[in-house]
């Protein structure tokens, strides 16, 4: 299996862990780092609203408090039906930590690859 599908099928997984008692609508990511390894999420809800965290964040949380801040890779899954692509607030997060990354969505057996870049265009980021 290719590469990026196997990222999503992980996230496919992943959503199965979510906790998404208010809205009803389970997310689940996969991270890729440099060196190989994969870390998951799922979407943690909270009866104070604005304290849930997105399935992204929360993947690329632990694989950074894990050490692993070189990201290429994230895929995101949900039951909706159609491609689930990162909030606003996600998609800042994935410019911090995978500016030069890869993000995959899936829909039935189609799978789509964007550039962080292009679903991020001018990020708000430090000058390197
Ligand atoms: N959600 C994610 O997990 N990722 C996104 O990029 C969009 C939204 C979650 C947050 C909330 O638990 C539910 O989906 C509905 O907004």
């Amino acid at each position: 299996m290719d590469e990026n599908r196997k990222l999503y099928e992980i996230a496919l997984m992943a959503k199965e862990n979510a906790y998404a008692p208010y809205s009803g609508f389970k997310v689940g990511a996969a991270v890729l780092t440099a060196d190989g390894i994969v870390y998951t999420g799922c979407n943690v809800e909270n009866f104070s609203y604005g304290a849930t965290v997105c399935a992204e964040r929360t993947a690329i949380s632990k694989a950074v408090s894990e050490g692993r801040k070189n990201i290429v890779k994230i895929a995101i899954a949900s039951d909706s039906g159609e491609y689930t692509y990162p909030c606003g607030i996600c998609r800042q997060v994935i410019s911090e930590f995978m500016p030069e990354g890869e993000i995959i969505v899936g829909k039935d057996k189609e799978i789509k690859v964007y550039k962080a870049s292009e679903l991020m265009p001018h990020a708000f980021a430090p000058d390197k």
